[in-house]
């Protein structure tokens, strides 16, 4: 810029007409701003600048100090600088042109060329696509010229070059932010972005941009696409405290030798392998079917919660069941119920003990049985309902084979004490990674189970 600001003195000095004026060039994009800024020579600081266009005639001047703002046009005259700025707002293509940065004098005016260049604020004619997966990562490659190798190199969001560098969210000054991270290679004149920890919300436009001394930065466009981590199957599933659930895990057949988990968590990336800290979760692997199920005894509320089928360690792209499983408790409809009668029955009593005197003591003994009475009534309703629960899961279950439905919720009583020890070897196994000698084994558990429970 200084050796710019020199020429320009030079210019400034040299011309006093207009022709010969060997001007240079600003760059501004429609609907944008743009400053032209002339430098002028020491003792006319004093003076009367203006900008005009055209024969800068009269009625060609556009603005002229002591107006500071007329239309889309506004001047600040910085003396100390010894620099006369003209603010055009709002450009427009036919903004483009020749301009003339002058000094009202005696005489001659003092005439400075500028060349003002428009361009639309948008790129580019050619965008790159790219695509990748929910907590993935992308990397974009921006080639550049050799003569810009020094020169700045940053990358932003959106399609709008006016505001890219303001807006950059990594550059060749600050190569790393956040999820971001820009290498420059002078070598082959590449810069690579690197976009880690991918979530849908980077999907869009972005751009990369080298700053240019002298002219428009150089931009190239990219639309990065980002999906749901691939062919995720969601399920609902429901269990009842203090009974058993299955969960139905189908996997690809390319991963049967892989190990297989269940792994509990609102998102993949932070879960946490639930089969090997608690023994309340055993797993059968069918490797004929390409499925592995897990199966929670003695469900409790903190059972409740997202769960991920995991038959890939690397977690790549691949079909992945998640189970959102909800935990009813029958004892929180039981509470529910007889919390409030038993407050009423507290508020009755300690109502009655303050204000009735002794004579009214059979009173509250009606009062008391009263309310007892209305008390076991409600209870008496709580067991019905408790009971119907679990009845009409079982009707809903009747003769439902795991095997062949793999949506279905498994609702089971909890095992008879004979069952129980049955399966009780199975379920310490079931801490140890999945082995397939036992399979046999363990669909001949499941099935006295499911035995048990449709009885
Ligand atoms: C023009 O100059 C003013 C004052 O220095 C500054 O605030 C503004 O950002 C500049 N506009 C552009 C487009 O450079
Ligand atoms: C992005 O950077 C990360 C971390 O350095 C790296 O693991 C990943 O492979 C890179 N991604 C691409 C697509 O180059
Ligand atoms: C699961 O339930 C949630 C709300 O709890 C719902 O938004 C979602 O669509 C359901 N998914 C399926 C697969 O039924
Ligand atoms: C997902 O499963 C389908 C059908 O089983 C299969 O065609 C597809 O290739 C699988 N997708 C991936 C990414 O493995």
């Amino acid at each position: 810029m200084k050796s710019l600001c020199s020429v320009l003195l030079t210019f400034c000095t040299a011309l006093s007409s207009l022709s010969g004026a060997a001007g240079f060039h600003v760059f501004g994009y429609e609907g944008r701003d743009v400053n032209v800024s002339c430098h002028y020579d020491e003792g006319y600081q004093g003076y009367e600048k203006y900008l005009c266009r055209n024969g800068c005639g009269d009625s060609d001047v556009l603005i002229m100090t002591g107006q500071t703002k007329k239309g889309r046009y506004s001047i600040y005259d910085d003396k100390k600088a010894r620099k006369s700025t003209v603010t055009i707002s709002d450009l427009r293509a036919s903004d483009s042109g020749t301009y003339w940065c002058g000094v009202t004098r005696t005489g001659k005016d003092l005439y400075n060329e500028v060349k003002l260049e428009i361009r639309q604020d948008s790129c580019c004619d050619h965008v790159t696509e790219k695509e990748s997966h929910d907590g993935g990562s992308v990397s974009f490659s921006c080639p550049y010229e050799s003569e810009n190798q020094n020169n700045l190199k940053y990358f932003c969001r959106g399609t709008q070059p006016s505001t890219c560098l303001q807006q950059a969210l990594v550059t060749s000054d600050n190569e790393h932010n956040g999820q971001f991270t820009l290498t420059d290679d002078k070598e082959i004149r590449k810069f690579t972005v690197n976009i880690s920890s991918l979530t849908q919300k980077d999907s869009g436009s972005y751009l990369c941009g080298v700053h240019r001394n002298n002219g428009f930065n150089v931009f190239a466009a990219i639309k990065l696409e980002v999906k749901e981590w691939c062919c995720v199957k969601s399920h609902n599933m429901s269990g009842i405290v203090g009974h058993a659930v299955t969960l139905q895990c189908p996997y690809l057949p390319k991963h049967k030798n892989n190990r297989k988990f269940l792994c509990k968590g609102d998102h993949h990336k932070n879960c946490r392998d639930v089969i090997t800290s608690k023994s309340r979760f055993s797993m059968q692997d069918d490797v004929s079917s390409s499925l592995f199920s897990v199966t929670i005894s003695g469900l409790e509320a903190g059972d409740a919660g997202t769960y991920w089928c995991v038959s890939d360690s690397q977690w790549g792209i691949g079909n992945y069941t998640k189970i959102q499983l909800s935990v009813v408790s029958d004892i929180t409809v039981e509470t529910n119920s007889t919390h409030p009668s038993t407050k009423h029955v507290k508020d009755v009593v300690l109502y009655v003990v303050v204000t009735v005197s002794a004579v009214s003591l059979i009173v509250i003994f009606a009062l008391v049985i009263a309310c007892k009475y209305k008390r076991h009534k409600v209870q008496g309703a709580e067991v019905n309902t408790y009971r119907s629960k679990p009845n009409t899961s079982e009707e809903a279950m009747g003769g439902v084979d795991i095997y062949e439905n793999q949506e279905v919720v498994q609702y089971a009583k909890p095992m008879k004490s004979g069952q129980q020890n049955a399966c009780s070897q199975y379920d310490n196994e079931g801490e140890d990674q999945p082995d397939y000698e036992n399979i046999t084994e363990d669909i001949y558990c499941n099935q006295s189970f499911h035995q048990g429970y449709n009885r």
